[in-house]
This record gives structure tokens, sequence and C-alpha cells, in this order.
């Protein structure tokens, strides 16, 4: 799907972020990122490519599996709202492929900043719903880091035969998944971060 065509996807048009590129690049530095890293990543995004209603099916279905987590998808009615999760599910696979893709520049920090307040004060506000829930606590942000981790590396394993590049995917996808929930933390606690 073109991105343009996403309702809600405001990739390029948000304010920008507070963190710098040089807190990004110091970040980076603290995850052992590498130029390795970017071109495993850009590699996992042409395998993934072709895949991300897979992968999304996977992710819905643990997520709808735990009624502690599925909450967060819920209407006024406290029931959840197919609606809400039809809308994030688009913008769920494409930013699997802005992960794997997008160049990290103001443009990417502004986004991430962006996704960070739909996860907290603006939750909701993208699609209209009147959730019960008006956040998702930053616990379950960062415990989410491993099953979109682990639930990952079939899928890159399925587009190679080289087991070295399994996991040069693996651990950038890892890295990158991790420097996304870390920026996503800071509207959390401003003033620790
Ligand atoms: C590694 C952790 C997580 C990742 C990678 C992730 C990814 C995403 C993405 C990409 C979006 C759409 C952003 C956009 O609008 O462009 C989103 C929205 C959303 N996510 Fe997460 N998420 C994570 C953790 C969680 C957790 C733990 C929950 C709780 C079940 C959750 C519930 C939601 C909800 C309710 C929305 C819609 C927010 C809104 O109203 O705009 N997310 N998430």
């Amino acid at each position: 799907m073109a991105t343009t065509t996403i309702p809600g996807y405001r990739y390029g048009q948000v304010d920008p972020s507070p963190v710098t590129e040089t807190d990004l690049d110091l970040l980076k530095q603290t995850l052992l990122w590498t130029d390795d890293d970017t071109a495993a990543l850009r590699r996992a995004g042409e395998i993934l490519a072709g895949r991300v209603d897979d992968v999304l099916d996977l992710w819905y279905g643990y997520v709808g599996s735990h009624p502690h987590l599925v909450r967060y998808f819920n209407g006024a009615d406290g029931e959840p709202d197919p609606a809400y999760l039809d809308a994030v599910r688009v913008r769920f696979g494409q930013w699997i492929r802005d992960l794997c893709t997008r160049p990290h520049d103001a443009d990417w920090l502004a986004y991430q900043e962006e996704i960070a307040r739909r996860h907290l004060h603006d939750k909701g506000r993208t699609d209209g719903i009147a959730t019960t829930e008006p956040f998702v606590p930053l616990r379950y942000m960062i415990a989410f880091i491993w099953p979109i981790t682990a639930t990952i590396r079939d899928f890159l394993a399925a587009g190679t035969d080289d087991p070295d590049e399994v996991d040069a995917m693996h651990r950038a996808w890892f890295k990158a998944v991790t420097l996304s929930v870390v920026l996503w933390s800071r509207p959390y606690a401003p003033e620790l971060w």
C-alpha cells in the first residue's frame, strides 16, 4: 500500500523530536550499532517485505490471546474495537518496512516521538477512538521487545540459507526494536530520560 493512502500515517509531517541527532548517535554507540547492522536490517527488510501480513497475523494472535494486552484496543464499551485494531494494523505493517529501511535522520526521530505519543497522551486520537485505556503502560512497552524480536527469526530464516546472515539480521532487528522503544520511553519519563 502506498504510504500516502494509510490513514493516520504522518511520517515526515510531525513536529521535530526533542531528541537530537547527537543523542541518537550516543544511544546507537551504547547499543553497539555498526554499519553491518544497518546493512543487515536492509536485507531483513527485503525478506520481510513479502511477509508483512503473516508477521502481523502472528503478532495480533499473540496480543488477542492475552486479555491484559488486548484491552489496550478497547473502545468506549470496554471491548476490543475491531476498527481500532484494523487501523493500527496497517500502520504497524508500515512500521516494519520503516524500521528496516528508513535512515536514522530528523524525520525518523520525529516519527518515533509521534509513535510514543500515540501510546501515551494521544492514544486513540489518530483513529478517533474513545478508548477506555488512556495509555499503554511503560512496563508492557519494554516487555514487548522480546516477543517482537523472538517471533521475527523464523521469517528471516525463511529468506536465506546462510545461518550467519540470519544471526546478523536478527541481531540488527533486536537492536532496532530496542532503540525504538528507548526513544518511545522518552515522554513517559521526560525529566529522567
Ligand atoms: C516493542 C513494543 C511495541 C511496538 C514495536 C509497537 C508498535 C506499534 C506501532 C508501529 C503502532 C502504530 C504507530 C502509528 O500510528 O504509526 C502502535 C500503536 C499501538 N500500539 Fe503498540 N507497539 C509496542 C508495544 C505495545 C504494547 C505493549 C501495547 C499494548 C497492548 C501496544 C498497543 C498499541 C495501541 C493500542 C496502539 C494504537 C495507539 C493509538 O491509539 O494511536 N503497543 N504500536
